[in-house]
């Protein structure tokens, strides 16, 4: 176990919330902490603001920003915490959703104001996929929100979590007064403010005190004690196991945007938080203090610099050590690849680097080696799994304005779908380009991109599907029959693997039905493990 120090100090996660909760004031506040950013208001935000919903032109200029921020790497207390962005808006969902399998927990930002909401559903199922651990942060306190009881109700219900509270606040909005720290039992005062300072911390090892009636007053002492003792008395001390095993969520209060209540939330993740985790592969578990390093790519930016055709692939280290100018082998590739210029994330000197550890994530640039999923090793055959393409629910038909541009379009659509923000798929037997996305939005940006990046002029025509399934089956007759009869609905997707498209889910759950030979897959994921086409 040569790295074991290396890779205790690591922690690697994801801020994770509907867009507007918080998450980006959250992410500047702990890059304060980390000492990585000097002055509020430096991390641009990295989402796409509400009222530009249908603006490409916008997340062009968002693009640079991201890449800049996708890893973000700041050193707290001794420990090395690497911060994977995700993308707020939802029609990037699917390169969120990638991005939490490179992290080993992540926070969850809640609004106090409007509590679960939709994409907070749809992030905790994925991080549940997987067991993730999280830690649940209700933010905005300062603002007049849902009583605390009633959100931790609401969040354990809709997101099928426990959770554990941590911290309790008195009152919100304009009566907010602060959160009494559960587990160091002590309470930290609200002022509002911008910089990281506990001055306001007061020590209460007897919530009886009369120091505590003076700060607060009768009436919210008195609240709180009842509160507290009815908090103790359910839940009890937290259960780390139960945590790290992604049964139970610790929940803190507080206000990024006062920077209130952050850094108890960073010090508690600093001390339960896991470190580099084990992952799954196709042929064993394979863990961080293994010698031989392993890694997989979980995204890709393409052109950075349209002149050149340049991407970075993203990668993240499971296990060894990575280094500088040393052949790995690209398993999907069968072919030795060595990289003379990885670049690192580390906030304050953002570089090539010599060595990267489990954790840790490393920008390669790619000339079109890789794609999503893509597993390096150190010679070893095995490839990391877990790393799905979800079924698409929008599709549409590619229609090529420019026949003189054929080739320029059919490169570009390659290329760009291997950034995995969207899905291309072809016509069984015929050449017809379909592509899937989760969002309307990747359209608008895939039109534009291939005009710009590849002179390639496209239309787009809407297809009546709903969803992508894979399809396999042991019955090599039965399969091809099943092809037969549904041409119209049969396509492959880039690697040749058969997808039925289907109309509606009355029709899908009747091919089901009616087919008990084929299975229908809702992720690309079980190809990789050799089954049927
Ligand atoms: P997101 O990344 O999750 O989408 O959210 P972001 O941090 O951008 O926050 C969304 C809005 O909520 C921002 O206001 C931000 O200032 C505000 N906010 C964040 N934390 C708190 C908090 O603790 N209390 C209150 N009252 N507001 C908070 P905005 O007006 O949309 O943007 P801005 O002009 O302030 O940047």
């Amino acid at each position: 176990m040569k790295y074991t120090e290396e890779i205790n100090k690591r922690k690697t996660f994801a801020i994770i919330s509907h867009p507007d909760a918080g998450k980006t004031t959250l992410t500047e506040k702990l890059l304060l902490f980390g000492g990585a950013i000097q002055t509020a208001g430096a991390v641009k935000s990295n989402k796409i603001k509400k009222h530009a919903t249908s603006d490409f032109m916008e997340i062009e200029k968002q693009r640079g920003i991201s890449v800049a921020t996708s890893v973000m790497t700041f050193e707290y207390e001794g420990f090395l915490i690497n911060l994977l962005d995700t993308p707020g808006h939802k029609d990037f969902a699917e390169d969120t959703y990638r991005t939490l399998t490179a992290v080993d927990s992540v926070i969850l930002v809640i609004d106090s104001v409007n509590g679960v909401e939709p994409q907070t559903r749809r992030l905790m199922e994925v991080c549940r996929m997987r067991d993730t651990p999280v830690i649940v942060f209700i933010n905005k306190m300062d603002r007049d929100g849902k009583m605390p009881f009633d959100l931790l109700e609401e969040i354990e219900k809709e997101l099928h979590i426990q959770l554990h509270p941590m911290s309790w606040p008195i009152n919100s909005g304009k009566d907010f007064k602060g959160v009494y720290n559960l587990f160091d039992k002590n309470l930290l005062l609200f002022s509002a403010n911008t910089k990281a300072n506990d001055e306001d911390v007061m020590h209460i090892t007897d919530l009886s005190d009369a120091s505590l009636t003076d700060r607060v007053g009768e009436r919210d002492a008195k609240q709180l004690r009842e509160d507290v003792e009815l908090i103790d008395g359910v839940y009890g001390g937290l259960n780390t196991t139960s945590y790290l095993e992604g049964k139970i969520a610790p929940v803190f209060f507080g206000s990024a945007v006062n920077n209130f209540g952050v850094k108890e939330m960073l010090d508690t993740f600093i001390r339960i938080a896991p470190a580099p985790l084990c992952r799954l592969t196709s042929e064993k578990e394979v863990c961080p203090e293994d010698e031989k390093f392993s890694g997989f790519v979980f995204k890709i930016h393409a052109n950075l610099d349209p002149k050149h055709r340049d991407r970075i692939a993203f990668l993240r280290v499971c296990s060894g050590r990575f280094e500088r100018n040393k052949y790995y082998h690209h398993v999907r590739l069968d072919k030795d690849i060595r990289f003379s210029n990885p670049y690192s994330f580390l906030a304050r000197q953002k570089d090539v680097i010599e060595e990267a550890y489990p954790g840790d994530v490393v920008g390669l640039f790619d000339t079109g080696n890789f794609k999503i999923g893509d597993t390096l090793t150190e010679g070893a055959d095995f490839y990391f799994t877990g790393i799905p393409s979800f079924s698409p629910e929008l599709f549409k038909e590619v229609v090529n304005k420019d026949p003189m541009k054929t080739k320029q379009l059919e490169k570009g659509l390659l290329q760009l779908t291997d950034e995995g923000v969207a899905q291309l798929f072809t016509q069984h037997g015929g050449n017809r380009k379909i592509i899937g996305c989760v969002g309307d939005l990747q359209f608008e940006v895939i039109q534009y991109r291939l005009l710009q990046e590849y002179g390639a002029s496209v239309q787009f025509n809407t297809l009546p599907f709903y969803k992508a399934c894979w399809i396999t089956s042991e019955d090599k007759k039965k399969l091809d029959d099943f092809i037969r009869f549904k041409t119209a609905n049969i396509v492959s997707d880039k690697d040749g693997h058969l997808v039925y498209l289907a109309q509606s889910e009355w029709f899908l759950n009747t091919e089901i039905t009616n087919n008990p030979d084929i299975t229908f897959h809702f992720t690309s994921e079980i190809h990789k493990e050799g089954y049927g086409v």
